[in-house]
């Protein structure tokens, strides 16, 4: 590591100016509160953290609210139909993180009587939860001086110290420095402190250094590079593949829907019928029938690949048998429960 760190900024400068601009969210005990004993619930912390993953706040919010409400404690959770959940997760995206999210509920219930550890490599083994969840759980829930790395706090320490290394090579060094400045009290706060910082203030087009509590501290507000960091390898682009998405109604309103293979993408959710996800689009359909193709071609971005859906729509007869998948009668479908995906499709359909 060639970074220096004289000159490093205060942590309680940081602090002081949390304690005045800290973001009310629904699963936060804000600083006041904290100073005042008040702790936060290690579950709120746990599902918020879980839901924050590759996701903004603003759109987590609502599903936080629901989630809390439906299922007020882990063991409600934990008790929850699987199906049930994976419906109020559609939108967040990411279905590995809901499963992991039920088995990491039936863990916690059944194994640590609803009690999530506190130390950083207990954490680590609970299914979901990688390095930066369980810092964030240590430090926020139990205020243990782990270090908490997003993409927020990479771009506040990288103009904090101009680090010019490529992101993602630039991880390690950056973690390196993120560590240096996290304090031993008040760790949960702090935590939370440098990614409002990197939220509010230390923004990736425009930052606001006039008013940054470690402007006097930053060298890239020194050397005039604060815009430009961090730096990152272009992106290359995403790789398309096609796929047709077959809507079969049948007379009687029953949708036909499949679930898919459990250990694919969307692994184990309730989905519209779909040939294959290729280079081309490969008809497979699951059902005899007289087929629409409809004029509207569904697009969606996973995180490795973008997807082309054509889709195809079938009136049907009461007593035809598919050759896969399953009706739901419209009292047993719930379009809610399908992924955003399949979602969109519906909605190309109904709408
Ligand atoms: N991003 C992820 N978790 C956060 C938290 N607890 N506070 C602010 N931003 C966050």
């Amino acid at each position: 590591m060639q970074t220096s760190i004289e000159n490093k900024p205060d942590p309680n400068k940081l602090l002081d100016w949390y304690d005045y601009n800290a973001r009310e969210m629904p699963w936060r005990i804000g600083p006041k509160k904290r100073l005042s004993g008040i702790r936060p619930n290690p579950y709120h912390v746990w599902l918020s953290e879980i839901m924050l993953q590759q996701t903004t706040v603003a759109y987590v919010k609502p599903y936080f609210t629901k989630f809390t409400t439906k299922w007020p404690t882990i063991f409600d959770l934990a008790n929850a139909k699987d199906e049930e959940v994976m419906g109020a997760w559609a939108g967040l995206g990411y279905y590995a993180r809901a499963r992991n999210l039920l088995k990491c509920a039936r863990l916690i219930a059944k194994e640590k009587s609803g009690k999530f550890p506190q130390a950083f490599d207990a954490l680590l083994k609970l299914p979901g939860v990688g390095p930066y969840t369980a810092s964030a759980i240590a430090s926020i829930a139990y205020d243990i001086p782990e270090t908490v790395v997003d993409g927020n706090v990479e771009r506040v320490i990288s103009r904090i110290f101009d680090v010019h290394t490529e992101l993602p090579k630039a991880k390690k060094e950056l973690s390196f420095l993120a560590k240096q400045l996290t304090p031993k009290i008040r760790s949960g706060d702090y935590a939370q402190a440098i990614m409002d910082l990197g939220a509010t203030i230390c923004k990736p087009k425009v930052p606001s250094c006039e008013i940054c509590p470690w402007e006097n501290h930053c060298d890239s507000r020194k050397a005039g590079t604060a815009k430009s960091l961090p730096r990152k390898l272009k992106k290359t682009k995403k790789p398309v593949r096609y796929g047709i998405a077959y809507f079969v109604e049948r007379v009687d309103g029953a949708i036909l829907t499949e679930i898919r293979q459990p250990n694919g993408l969307l692994g184990g959710m309730l989905s519209l019928p779909s040939s294959a996800w290729g280079d081309s689009f490969r008809d497979d359909p699951p059902i005899d029938g007289d087929w629409e193709i409809k004029d509207t071609i569904v697009k969606h971005t996973f995180t490795h690949f973008d997807l082309n859906l054509k889709v195809m729509h079938v009136t049907v007869e009461s007593e035809q048998t598919p050759k896969r998948g399953q009706f739901l009668k419209p009292d047993e479908f719930n379009p809610n429960n399908l992924p955003t995906v399949m979602r969109k499709v519906w909605q190309s359909i109904k709408y």
